[in-house]
């Protein structure tokens, strides 16, 4: 049996605490609705029991605060949701920036020697624990991210996250063909192992499982099938993987898999795509596919760095946003090339442009926050402000840097303001996070 998730995060104080600043969040998407982005220039949060309990204007809100109620005062710098990463692999985090290949020999030269050392429990807990405070560092509250293919690996994260009480979704990598003999799990051993985490931790407190084939060419058939029987029975789990990123990687996967009309199909054949489904790159894909994954609720996510710094290719957020798929935004560290959200909105800004395409700052925001908490279907329970939802959030100090002060102190709106946060801020600009309304 798979427990259902937890509707209620775990509660911290039974108290109320007020958080005082420049307040911005979404209500909807920015790009629909030009009323979407909710803005208190002088706003207060009030936090019960590690949820939202009210957002609005400060006059108000603090005349009806009982005495005596505890008030962070972050007044100079902006409030936001807490940052939603939703593509990124712990064990690379000692790979980041490692010089010269694309995907294919990325992988062979730096990934998997990098993923062996996992298989030392103590590595990966060491490793867990600086990841998710380097998340936290840099905003990020909410992740979905790959461990290896070491069911203990996938203990270490969940620990390390739990501890933190962040929300964060992993699982164990599925790889059973085309990879290292120590890497190499079986398609049996992989469902079991899988299984027997999903029954350990998904749904517990703020933890969610995710089924996670590497991709396809890295599984068998029998692999595949298994991990989309798995999907289908156990609702509320995900499943992700990768998709469609590099062309000698597309070509590969139309090699292993003759009969699929497309990377996604093969995919889609067995029973992999569906509500919970997210897939990182999603470049080299044509209109039928982008239907599919809208059809059927999958998620794509864009990851620029990743996707400049290993040549892969530009994604096309326009059309994916005209046929109504879903989109998050994802680090991908470690071949993305910064745990800053900040920074990935910013060379998302730049791939967009290399197309003809604008992203707006409260476009990019939206998709830093709530867009991925929507693409992950999290969006009844983070994202935004609303009543009710688990307060998460970072505080941007827009005077972070000389720099940053110097052109800040020269914007007029608060979109010009967003925009500079996005094109010069990174960790620096992180005054602080806090989860479920607490300083982390
Ligand atoms: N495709 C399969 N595995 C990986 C990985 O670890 N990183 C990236 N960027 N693409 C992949
Ligand atoms: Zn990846």
């Amino acid at each position: 049996m798979t427990h259902a998730p937890s509707t209620v995060a775990p509660s911290t104080s039974p108290q109320l605490t007020a958080i005082r600043g420049e307040i911005v969040h979404f209500l909807a998407d920015p790009t629909h609705d030009a009323r979407a982005l909710e803005h208190f220039a002088d706003g207060v949060l009030i936090v019960r029991a590690g949820h939202v309990a009210e957002c609005g204007p400060s006059p108000e809100l603090l005349a009806k605060l009982p005495a005596g109620t505890p008030l962070a005062d972050y007044r100079g710098k902006l409030i936001l949701p807490g940052f939603v990463d939703t593509h990124v692999h712990y064990p690379q985090t000692d790979i980041i920036a490692s010089h010269g290949e694309q995907l294919l020999e990325w992988l062979e030269k730096y990934t998997f020697p990098a993923e062996r050392r996992f298989a030392d429990p103590a590595h990966a807990a060491e490793v867990a624990d600086f990841f998710c405070t380097e998340l936290l560092r840099n905003g990020t509250t909410t992740a979905a991210a790959f461990a290896t293919v070491h069911a203990a690996s996938v203990d270490a994260l969940f620990k390390a996250a739990h501890a933190r009480r962040m929300r964060l979704i992993t699982g164990k990598v599925l790889m059973d063909r085309n990879c290292p003999d120590f890497l190499c799990d079986t398609a049996a051993a992989g469902d079991a192992e899988s299984k027997a985490l999903i029954e350990r931790w998904h749904g517990r407190d703020r933890l969610l499982y995710a089924i996670t084939p590497r991709f396809a060419p890295t599984s068998t058939p029998t692999q595949m099938q298994l991990a989309g029987r798995l999907f289908a029975e156990h609702p509320g789990v995900y499943l992700q993987s990768h998709l469609a990123e590099n062309r000698g990687e597309v070509d590969w996967a139309a090699q292993l898999y003759p009969e699929a009309r497309s990377y996604l199909d093969v995919y889609a054949r067995f029973g992999q795509l569906g509500m919970r489904a997210l897939f990182a790159h999603c470049l080299w894909l044509d209109d039928a596919d982008r239907r599919r994954m809208a059809e059927t609720g999958s998620a794509m996510s864009f990851c620029p760095t990743s996707n400049l710094f290993l040549g892969s290719g530009l994604f096309d957020l326009q059309r994916a946003r005209e046929l109504g798929v879903r989109v998050g935004l994802g680090t991908d560290v470690g071949a993305g090339t910064s745990f800053s959200m900040l920074q990935t909105l910013n060379e998302a800004y730049k791939v967009l442009q290399l197309q003809g395409q604008q992203l707006s700052a409260e476009s990019a925001f939206h998709l830093a926050t709530l867009g991925g908490a929507h693409s992950l279907y999290l969006d009844d329970r983070i994202g935004n402000f609303a009543p009710g939802k688990e307060a998460d959030f970072v505080v941007l100090d827009p005077r972070a840097t000389p720099l940053l002060a110097r052109r800040s102190a020269a914007c007029t709106t608060l979109a010009e303001r967003l925009f500079v946060l996005m094109m010069l801020g990174d960790d620096r600009a992180v005054a602080a996070t806090h989860v479920l309304g607490e300083a982390a």
